[in-house]
């Protein structure tokens, strides 16, 4: 898999790729991912990337030209999957949308700024708006940054344990049953004893009940259909 990200900001969007499992994933070749500064793709001296929006208002537009740029010039390179648009406007990010992308060949994921970028911007190029949640950032790049993660640690072979991501929480729409390990006992608190049975059906059964209980007392809504 490759994921090219568009942004004003690589300093802040690199280091996530630099350390434990994506940077391991990336090493091992299993996902290649790729910056590009956005000011490179400008044609003034001042390198400018945004301006005012027409029709007034507070708030700077980024300009379509070096976005344009940008992304024409990677598609010259290879086919892409999906440009997604990093928005708090877009569709909320879940687990089956990780799942989705990290099928995928080839992304393209821009990362907003200021007020968003012009519409036309999302009119021609963007195929996927994803937002991480019901708060607006700074900008587009903390929210690839997670994006990524999510998918890359699902592309085969990134995890040791080929089975942990599919007993992540939200997988099957169930959160995680409580997990456990040395000691035995701690400051009175004791683990529960059929995890020492050995008996593996009757635990599978018991971390079934308690993803149940547990997803039914914190997101009820996780439950609903
Ligand atoms: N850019 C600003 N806020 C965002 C959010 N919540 N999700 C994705 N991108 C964003």
């Amino acid at each position: 898999m490759r994921i090219d990200i568009i942004t004003v900001l690589p300093e802040l969007l690199k280091s996530p790729f630099e350390a434990s499992i994506l940077k391991r994933a990336i090493d091992a070749n299993l996902v290649e991912v790729h910056f590009h500064n956005l000011r490179t793709y400008t044609t003034d001296n001042y390198k400018t990337i945004d301006d005012y929006q027409f029709g007034g208002g507070a708030g700077m537009v980024m300009l379509i030209e070096p976005i344009d740029k940008c992304i024409t010039k990677l598609k010259s390179e290879r086919d892409y999957d999906e440009v997604i648009y990093m928005t708090p406007d877009g569709e909320t990010l879940k687990q089956g949308i990780a799942n989705t992308l990290s099928l995928k060949e080839n992304i393209i994921i821009l990362c907003g700024h200021y007020k968003g970028v012009d519409q036309r911007v999302r009119d021609l190029f963007i195929t996927k708006e994803i937002s991480i949640g019901d708060y607006v950032l700074s900008g587009g790049e903390l929210g690839a940054a997670v994006l990524c993660d999510s998918i890359i640690r699902l592309i085969p072979g990134v995890l040791g344990n080929e089975t942990s991501a599919l007993t992540d929480s939200f997988q099957d729409d169930l959160l995680a049953p409580p997990i456990y390990t040395r000691p035995r006992e701690y400051k009175g608190l004791k683990v529960p004893e059929i995890l020492f049975s050995g008996n593996f059906p009757e635990i599978e059964k018991w971390r079934e009940d308690q993803a149940f209980e547990h997803t039914k007392k914190r997101r009820p809504d996780l439950l609903k259909d």
